[in-house]
Formats: C-alpha cells, structure tokens, sequence
C-alpha cells in the first residue's frame, strides 16, 4: 500500500489547503491514490492533507445501507459513490444541528461525539472538472463537514471537551508519539 496516513502530531494536518487551479490527470491519479488508502483503512472518507498533500480534495464512499433516516429510507438516493470532491466549499448548512460518533484514520480507535448541522449544501469540482452541488444529509452530511474540517486544518481533538480530552489524554499522548516515529 503506497503511504501511510499521517497521524495525529504530524504538522501537515493543521496546514490550510490550497485551491485546486486545475482538475488535470494528476489531481484524478491523487483522488484514486485518496480512495485506495482510504479503502485500506477502512475508513469512508480521506482528505489529502492525510496523506501529506496540500491540494483541497477529500473522497467519499459513505454506504448507503450506513446511511438511512429513522423510517430506514437513504437519506441521500442517487448520489453516487465513491466521489472526489476537489475546491469543496459548503454554501448552505441547517440550523438543525445533530450529534454522532465520529473517528478519523489519523486518530486511530479515537470515537467522540460531534455537534454538526444535519444538513449541508456542498459545491465542489468532480474529477471531470465540472462544477457540482449536492445537497446532503445523515451521515454524508457528516463525513462531507469532517472531511473539509480536515483541509482547513480543523481536526477532531478541536471537537472534545475538556472532559473527553482529559479521558482520552493518554490515547491522544501516544498518538503523538507514535507520529513522531513514523517521521
Ligand atoms: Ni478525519
């Protein structure tokens, strides 16, 4: 598998991302890169800063059997997955707020309850270059505010409370630690 995920206490995960000029065969080879790693790990979402990247570009691959409202409808049908989502920008949200477990492949076996808007509209450019609007809720609503949380340096410690910081303190400790080795 090429790359490790950058883990909690490398620097480039509080790095600002940079706008994507344009969607060349390159950016499209980086989304593929995003999606196998993120596919290693298990996870449903990776940003590029999570593998040391700078460009404004995160990919997705929520299910939707993972993602169904309380009546056990998708709550987003006909959105395709996976999907790269490149220059993403979130241009409406609910004042509606929901609150959910959350992890992150750069904080491994760290779950902690985030407070988000239940709805968001996200404009991005997909790995044609064509601008797209989506909106979303559930669970992609989630993942899509994590994942640009994440290329604007905003990760999931900012979210605990003093509480949970301090119960997860050792978790976190090592996390650095362990980053710092990886280096
Ligand atoms: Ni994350």
């Amino acid at each position: 598998m090429e790359g490790p995920i950058c883990i909690y206490g490398n620097p480039v995960l509080r790095k600002q991302s940079e706008p994507v000029k344009k969607v060349t065969e390159e950016i499209r080879k980086l989304a593929d890169r995003l999606l196998d790693i993120m596919y290693a790990g298990e996870g449903i979402g990776l940003a590029a800063e999570q593998i040391g990247r700078t460009e404004a570009i995160f990919v997705l691959d929520v299910p939707a059997e993972a993602d169904k409202n309380a009546q056990g409808f998708p709550n987003n049908p006909g959105v395709e997955m996976p999907q790269a989502f490149i220059n993403p920008e979130i241009i409406g949200s609910s004042e509606e707020t929901a609150i959910a477990e959350e992890g992150c492949l750069s904080f491994p076996k760290l779950y902690i309850p985030v407070e988000r808007p239940a709805e968001v509209v996200v404009r991005y450019l997909d790995r044609n270059g064509n601008v797209q609007v989506l909106n979303a809720k559930g669970l992609l609503a989630r993942a899509i505010q994590h994942e640009l949380d994440h290329l604007h340096g905003i990760l999931l410690v900012d979210y605990m409370t003093p509480a949970t910081k301090l119960q997860n303190m050792l978790l976190l400790r090592n996390l650095k630690k362990q980053s710092r080795n990886i280096k």
